[in-house]
């Protein structure tokens, strides 16, 4: 059974859905082991708290300095033995040693098509803003996995979502939230389950089978 962290920042709706698919047996057998977060307020915390799954805070706040801090968090991370880390929103930069110990195994959910509206200054509704100031006609999310870099890694999946005239940055938001990141998530985490994702020449090379929605 694959052992599935994942970290969070905020209000938990990618948790949410990884939990909800969970529930209907949409993972493959894949496990929410437990929820970290940075932030004690985060709603995400009591989604876990519901669903009956261990959360914890490692809040940079209670650290003294951020050198202090990546060490607890990866101590934590650590003896949650994961075989997949999930950042489902998680905002806060992760330790170096951590994407060196757990390479390959850490997978991000981006609310744009990557390399799009990605990098320094892009994220939650600032990536947004920035479709609509740009007036692309089609936006999306990339769910990928994490490598040195700011949403650098390679690409998993990806799904398209239209751009509307009346579109404000939260309708936006949802929308993309709603058509892609709630489905992109559980399906990359099913994949991987699966065994059928291998990174070969810095891609992810997905082996496809007959009913694969993504
Ligand atoms: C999502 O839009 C995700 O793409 C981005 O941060 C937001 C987190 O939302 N990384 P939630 O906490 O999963 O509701």
């Amino acid at each position: 059974m694959l052992r599935v962290v994942v970290c969070v920042s905020g209000g938990g709706t990618n948790l949410q859905a990884i939990l909800d698919a969970e529930a209907e047996d949409k993972l493959a057998g894949a496990h929410v082991a437990a929820v970290i977060s940075n932030n004690r307020e985060a709603y995400a915390l009591k989604r876990a708290e519901k669903a009956g799954v261990p959360g914890l805070c490692v809040s940079p706040k209670d650290y003294p300095d951020r050198e202090t801090y990546h060490r607890a968090f990866l101590e934590a991370m650590d003896s949650l033995q994961p075989d997949l880390i999930v950042l489902a929103g998680f905002l806060v930069k992760i330790p170096a040693e951590m994407i060196r110990r757990y390479s390959g195994r850490i997978l991000n959910i981006h609310p744009s098509l990557i390399p799009a509206f990605c990098g320094t200054g892009y994220y939650g509704l600032k990536v947004h803003e920035g479709v609509l100031k740009r007036g692309v006609r089609v936006t999306g999310a990339t769910v990928h996995f994490v490598d040195e870099g700011m949403d650098t890694g390679p690409i998993l999946l990806q799904k398209a979502v239209e751009v509307r005239p009346d579109d404000t940055p939260e309708t936006l938001q949802k929308r993309v939230m709603e058509e892609a990141e709630w489905l992109l998530l559980p399906s990359a985490i099913r994949l991987i389950a699966e065994g059928r994702v291998k990174i070969w020449a810095g891609k992810a090379v997905v082996q496809t089978k007959e009913g694969d929605l993504l």
